[in-house]
């Protein structure tokens, strides 16, 4: 059975969440999501997500294609999280392109093509306005 694994915080979720998460299902045969928790997200993005890590979770849990979620607590664990899951392949968005390449001594790594035009950062500001 292949493995996918894939991270993210997956606030306010849209469109570009659900397609790259149903790609990486698509390269595997089992999906494990680590969704970043809200302290984990105030460190890396400087604010707090708008939906807590609990209902982030609740809704990747949610999907059909997604097998397993857990909360991901530290940028620095992703090696461990890696094994601890033994995950075959490490798939993120190619916003990312390059920064895991690090992790090919456990797994495979790929990157997937972001769909345009969309991000919570962005709802979040068309909001505001
Ligand atoms: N993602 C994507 N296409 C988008 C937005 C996100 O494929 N248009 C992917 C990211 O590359 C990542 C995953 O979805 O692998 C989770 O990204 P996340 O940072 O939670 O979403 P963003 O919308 O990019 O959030 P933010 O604006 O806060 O950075």
């Amino acid at each position: 059975m292949k493995k996918v694994i894939t991270f993210g915080t997956f606030d306010l979720f849209h469109i570009g969440h659900l397609n790259i998460l149903k790609r990486a299902a698509e390269l595997g045969d089992y999906l494990i999501v680590g969704v970043s928790t809200d302290k984990l997200n105030y460190d890396k993005k400087g604010r707090n997500p708008i939906y807590c890590q609990n209902s982030r979770a609740e809704i990747i849990q949610a999907l059909k294609f997604v097998d397993e979620v857990f909360f991901e607590e530290s940028l620095e664990k992703k090696r461990d999280y890696i094994l601890k899951y033994k995950a075959d392949i490490l798939v993120m968005g190619n916003d990312w392109e390059g920064r895991f390449d690090e992790f090919q001594d456990v797994c495979e790594v790929g990157y997937l093509q972001r769909t345009p035009s969309i991000s919570t950062t962005e709802i979040i500001e068309i909001i505001k306005e």
